[in-house]
């Protein structure tokens, strides 16, 4: 059987713990392939309500098993209270979670260094979520990083350690006039984690290879979205790890070939955290009244999401990018009140109109939106579970969005809770 990728298809926040903790009902195994504790997936379901940034949505099942994957970034004192967090509310998480031996640790330096760089940029910064992930990410591609896996020799893990710390203290020191960090602190800090993480640490591609060769169905659970892909998205107002399609396979251990569900997750409207362009932007009293009644705030930072309306533009460009073959509409519900909605289908650049999305920020942020305006609906929906049963204008909306994107939308979810979906047809 095949595997399945979830995908954020604007800047992340669209709501994939949600889908990711209904569709895993199915899988064998769910994998988060990408990012680190900088993701935030809220979780509601029959145990509570659970604030997830490592550990993947699909933890809630007993027979499913739930891998860290080699393309993340893990900060073990996040991941440990995150494994006890779940302990506490009864939800067992022996034998059933593993950490990818390849994955990256992050390191005191990296969450020391990502400040001070952040605070260098000043008004150019990025407005990362500052759990270090970028420094992280970097420290992989320059081949100064620390893996999980070398936890697993203390000895071998002080000598790299040593050779690492000391090059970025010299960094920490003479570049930006800081404290060095101790060697020792840190050592004793991660032989600690080490204890509690090894039972966890495996070689989890073959667990995945073998699953697959088996037929079990495995589940690929993206994180940020596409807009926030190093590449594609608004560069360099990115996050540093890929939430693509395309990373999917790289970042879980599998073939490319093996993922045939392939589903972007959209919201209704659009939302952004941090800085950079955002053609939809609405700084005005609808933003507000869409941010308080869908309580738009960070999972993760607390931060307040900037909230705009839905970028059709964006959207169609993150959906042949990624080439979803399935689409999510997530959060219609608070939509619900607006007397009329706005859907962006082209920016006026220039005087004139164009269709696609830039690749430079600069050429973005010169963007104007062209709207299309639709009605409203004006009443609830958050106890509708058949899409015929929707009121007739959030029909219209819903395939005014289908036909701009150009791909199905086969969910949409209503509310928070697992029962506050609309499904339509299979999603594997
Ligand atoms: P970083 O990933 O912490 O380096 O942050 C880089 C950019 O990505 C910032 O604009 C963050 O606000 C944004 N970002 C990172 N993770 C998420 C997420 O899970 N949801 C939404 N935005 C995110």
């Amino acid at each position: 059987m095949p595997a399945m990728v979830v995908v954020g298809a604007h800047w992340g926040d669209e709501g994939k713990g949600k889908v990711v903790d209904m569709l895993a009902r199915d899988a064998r195994m769910v994998v988060r392939y990408s990012g680190g504790n900088n993701a935030g997936h809220t979780v509601i379901n029959s145990f509570g309500e659970f604030k997830l940034h490592l550990i993947p949505s699909g933890i809630f099942y007993p027979e499913t098993t739930s891998i860290l994957g080699n393309g993340m970034v893990i900060n073990p004192a996040t991941l440990i209270n995150e494994m006890d967090d779940l302990a506490r509310r009864g939800i067992n998480i022996k034998n059933r979670l593993f950490i990818s031996d390849r994955a990256h640790l992050v390191m005191p330096y990296h969450t020391l260094l990502e400040g001070l760089e952040e605070e260098y940029l000043g008004g150019a910064a990025i407005g990362t979520t500052r759990n270090g992930i970028g420094p992280a990410f970097a420290d992989k591609i320059a081949r100064l990083g620390i893996r999980t896996g070398d936890l697993l020799d203390k000895k071998a893990f002080l000598e790299r350690l040593r050779l690492v710390l000391a090059l970025k203290n010299a960094i920490i020191t003479k570049v930006y006039d800081a404290r060095p960090l101790s060697l020792h602190e840190i050592y004793d800090q991660y032989c600690r984690y080490a204890d509690r993480l090894l039972p966890f640490i495996r070689d989890t591609v073959s667990m995945l290879l073998d699953a697959l060769q088996k037929g079990d169905n495995i589940l690929l659970e993206g994180a940020q979205g596409t807009l926030l892909d190093p590449d594609f998205g608004t560069y360099p107002y990115v996050t540093s790890s890929s939430p693509m399609a395309g990373n999917a396979a790289l970042g879980a251990g599998i073939s490319p070939s093996r993922i045939t569900a392939n589903i972007g997750v959209f919201k209704a409207y659009c939302t952004r955290v941090g800085a950079g362009p955002f053609p939809t932007e609405l700084k005005d009293q609808t933003g507000e009244a869409i941010r308080e009644r869908a309580h738009e705030y960070g999972t993760t930072t607390g931060r307040a999401r900037r909230c705009g309306w839905f970028d059709a533009v964006a959207a169609r460009f993150t959906t042949r990018l990624n080439g979803f073959n399935g689409a999510v509409v997530t959060r219609l519900d608070v939509l619900d009140v607006l007397p009329t909605l706005k859907i962006c289908t082209g920016y006026r650049l220039n005087g004139k109109m164009i269709d696609y999305f830039p690749g430079s920020v600069d050429i973005l942020s010169k963007c104007e939106p062209v709207y299309e305006e639709l009605p409203g609906w004006q009443t609830s929906t958050r106890d509708i579970r058949s899409y015929a049963r929707l009121p007739a204008n959030a029909r219209k909306y819903l395939s005014r969005l289908e036909k701009l994107i150009g791909c199905k939308i086969k969910i949409i979810s209503v509310g928070p809770s697992r029962e506050q979906t609309i499904m339509r047809g299979n999603v594997w």
